[in-house]
């Protein structure tokens, strides 16, 4: 008897700690699994429909990317000339009994484009936003201890919908989350600071509960603060709330004494944890990311944070991610963000849609300042399909999700409610832009709210609506310094500048000569050879060269920052040339992520890090004359010498930002040296290369995780026999891995290449290429091997553990 009692008692508790477990919020990944078929089918959203023969594929997928460049695509070759259509995706997965009291809901980061999501044969709901994140509840319809069955139909068909690359399908991440019954509401926590200083700051939390159980509740929340370290710093404890409805709020104040605070080169990081207890039983657990930080816009002075002034040091980029098409991936967006960080860039423009969540993450993590943009049409459209056509119904609903999902990213510093609006010029603004502003202003009043004007002019009717805080100039250089003739007493942002062009690796003589392309706007320059000079001498006849531009921001202090078109080239809009053309010449990286030159202007401006850059390459025509250019900084003069000979001394003065030589070509040793006061600070040397005899592996990282979704990206070289790298290799590599590892896409920046990112091969170009390589989920050596007739081959190892 005494021994059946102990059984009974030892039952209980695990199942008291079972019930109390699985009464908890668990966030369970959704993206594996998936079958996927292309193409409409009838009835592929009812249940028991029979989808064995579709293909297996783990999300985020992009169907566009894995198929060949066409200029038939009915996306156009601004839209990448990638094929759109209709895309079905289904999943099966199984709901314990123990849920049965429980929520589950299922979350979408992001599908393009116009989703219908359905469970069990149930319709959930239609979202037309492709870049928009959304939930359904799937409790009323589940089959608790029995198999569930999702369908998810993702229409691009309607085309062309985008002035830019989209991608097609769940290209973002998908997760499960189970919670109890008495829960934190979806994006149910806003938290904010104020009256920060570096003695102390006040943390203000709101929430938002949801009671699902249909009876009244008596709840009580406790908002905790923890430091980075896991140290709680601040806790709150809510008085017992009667929940009578549905949803109700509650508000605590809190304070963290000495905080540390949140920059961009210190981006600090607390963690807001919140409980929720319903009848003194704990029901959820909830964390939201807290940096404590404050900023101003000032019309006279510009931008600062914490009370330092600073330049917005920004780029804006679409959300493609190049060879992976616009298929999320944390190490592919890490990759790009960590390569812009080096650069000194500090913000990130969401050009022009809601980002990928995990970009803000990301952006919190690594310290960017974000402006996070809704919209490039309102209710005039750019394209046919674009969102002009669910501007109205749609509009307020996707903007709400958006600042309801991004506010609380310390990241996150302007609200841009829409990008070159054609109604700049329509009194119907004077109605749209305080209805957006009011949609921000109900959400969240701690941030300014901007649009990017590309006629930032009296007649702009967004601007003179009153609804924007932040005046947004798009390029305009030519008045930039009579900004506030026009707009006295005014706070500017340079919402986009620059769209300078440039082909990497490629050079064209003389380089002092600026051009403005294209020549036209039909014809985009035709006549030439889809080439760009990576001499910063190239530009959009909209924007301004790298250098003109900065040296405008940089001169004028109420200029309170910039973000460049572009930080990477992307998918589409292939300006300066049309077809055969698929990518843009804007980026101060390429598609493969590799730099331009450029790139180490902007180095040698914005990082303390002494930076010597030389350039071009030193393969020439004998006698052929070269101009030699030079980034530098942390140095008062640069010496140049071919072959051991001076060719004298350069320093910048003035605005400069570049020195150069003019130099006759001949081959052998060209080398150049920063000094500061009389001492060599650094040395850069470019050689003559050879003939190609061997091809070299370079990964990011030796190290990977075996997680089944981390990457190494690999870059291949040719090199001579001496070890020089070969400028102008364009031979073509194959690949061989061996390992569990896989090549998910292969590139070399190449605007004008028309061959797939999902290959095992690619040509170098201008001595460059690009392997990007995923773990599976074995811990692995993963070895890739490359090959070309007559070299030696390159091989590189790494490690997924
Ligand atoms: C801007 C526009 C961008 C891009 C850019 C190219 O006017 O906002 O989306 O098209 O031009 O220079």
């Amino acid at each position: 008897m005494r021994k059946y009692y102990l059984l009974l008692l030892s039952l209980f508790f695990v199942h008291a700690i079972f019930a109390q477990q699985t009464a908890l919020r668990q966030v369970l990944n959704f993206d594996e699994g998936w079958r996927f078929h292309l193409g409409e089918v009838a009835g592929a959203e009812q249940p028991y429909y029979n989808d064995k023969a579709w293909r297996q594929l783990n999300l985020p997928h992009d169907w566009s990317i894995e198929v060949a460049f066409k200029k038939e695509n009915p996306a156009g070759y601004d839209g990448g000339a990638l094929p759109g259509g209709i895309g079905w995706y289904r999943k099966a997965f199984k709901v314990s009994p123990a849920d049965r009291n429980r929520q589950v809901y299922i979350e979408f980061d992001g599908v393009y484009q116009r989703s219908d999501v359905w469970i069990n044969g149930h319709h959930l709901g239609f979202r037309p936003n492709g870049y928009i994140s959304f939930r359904y509840d799937l409790t009323p319809y589940l089959h608790f201890g029995g198999i569930n069955e999702i369908a998810v139909k993702a229409d691009n068909s309607h085309q062309p919908n985008s002035r830019w690359y989209s991608g097609s399908g769940i290209y973002r991440h998908v997760r499960l989350v189970k919670t109890a019954k008495v829960a934190v509401d979806q994006w149910g926590t806003f938290v904010r600071t104020q009256n920060v200083s570096a003695s102390s700051a006040d943390v203000m939390v709101t929430t938002i509960i949801s009671n699902r159980t249909q009876s009244d509740q008596k709840v009580t929340v406790v908002t905790t603060i923890f430091d980075q370290t896991g140290k709680q710093v601040a806790q709150n404890r809510s008085a017992v709330i009667d929940i009578k409805d549905t949803i109700c709020k509650t508000d605590a104040t809190l304070q963290v004494t000495q905080p540390e605070l949140w920059s961009t080169d210190a981006p600090y990081l607390y963690k807001v944890t919140t409980t929720v207890y319903a009848d003194g039983q704990l029901t959820d657990t909830y964390h939201t990311p807290l940096g404590i930080r404050y900023f101003n816009f000032d019309a006279d002075k510009g931008f600062s944070l914490n009370g330092k002034p600073m330049k917005i040091l920004g780029v804006c980029n679409h959300h493609d991610l190049g060879a992976l098409g616009a298929a999320v991936n944390t190490a592919a967006q890490r990759r790009q963000l960590q390569l812009l960080k080096a650069m000194g860039c500090n913000g990130i423009r969401t050009s022009h849609n809601p980002p990928d969540p995990g970009l803000l993450e990301l952006c919190d993590e690594l310290g960017f300042i974000v402006m996070d943009e809704a919209f490039d049409v309102w209710e005039k459209g750019k394209k046919p399909f674009d969102y002009h056509l669910f501007f109205r119904q749609w509009s307020a609903r996707d903007l709400r999700d958006q600042v309801l999902r991004d506010r609380n990213h310390p990241s996150v510093f302007i609200w841009s409610i829409g990008n070159e609006i054609h109604e700049q010029n329509d009194t119907v603004a004077l109605r749209i832009a305080p209805q957006l502003a009011a949609v921000v202003h109900e959400l969240d009043t701690t941030r300014p709210i901007t649009t990017a004007n590309s006629r930032p002019d009296t007649t702009n009717k967004i601007i003179s609506s009153g609804a924007v805080d932040l005046i947004g100039y798009n390029y305009h250089n030519r008045d930039l310094a009579s900004f506030h003739q026009r707009y006295p007493g005014k706070k500017f942002i340079g919402s986009e500048t620059t769209s300078a062009l440039e082909t990497r690796g490629y050079y064209d003589m003389p380089s002092d000569s600026i051009r403005r392309w294209p020549l036209d706007s039909t014809t985009r320059g035709l006549n030439a050879d889809y080439t760009v000079s990576a001499y910063d001498n190239v530009s959009a006849n909209w924007g301004g060269t790298h250098e003109e531009t900065w040296k405008l921001i940089k001169k004028y202090p109420f200029l309170s920052g910039m973000y460049i078109w572009t930080g990477f080239d992307y998918l589409g809009e292939p300006t300066p040339y049309p077809w055969p053309a698929r990518s843009s010449y804007f980026g101060i990286l390429d598609l493969a992520g590799f730099p331009k030159d450029i790139y180490y202007m902007y180095q040698s401006e914005w990082t303390p890090k002494p930076v010597l850059h030389l350039f071009p390459h030193w393969n020439w025509q004998p006698g052929k004359t070269v101009d030699v250019w030079v980034f530098y900084s942390q140095a008062d003069e640069v010496e140049l010498y071919l072959n051991g000979k001076s060719l004298g001394v350069r320093k910048k003065t003035g605005e400069d930002l570049h020195v150069m030589w003019r130099v006759k070509f001949e081959p052998g040793e060209l080398k150049a040296i920063s000094r500061k006061n009389g001492k060599v600070i650094l040395t850069h040397k470019i050689v003559t290369a050879g003939k190609p005899a061997k091809l070299v592996l370079h990964t990011d990282r030796s190290q990977i995780k075996a997680d089944g979704n981390d990457l190494a990206f690999i870059t291949v070289e040719a090199l001579d026999v001496k070890g020089n790298p070969v400028p102008e290799a364009d031979m073509q590599a194959d690949f061989q891995i061996s390992g569990a590892g896989k090549i998910v896409g292969v590139d070399n920046g190449d605007p004008v290449s028309h061959a797939p990112f999902k290959a095992h091969y690619r040509k170098l170009f201008h001595g460059k290429a690009l392997v990007i390589v995923q773990a599976g989920k074995q811990p692995s050596a993963i070895k890739l091997t490359a090959t070309s007739p007559g070299l030696q081959a390159g091989t590189i190892t790494i490690q997924s553990k």
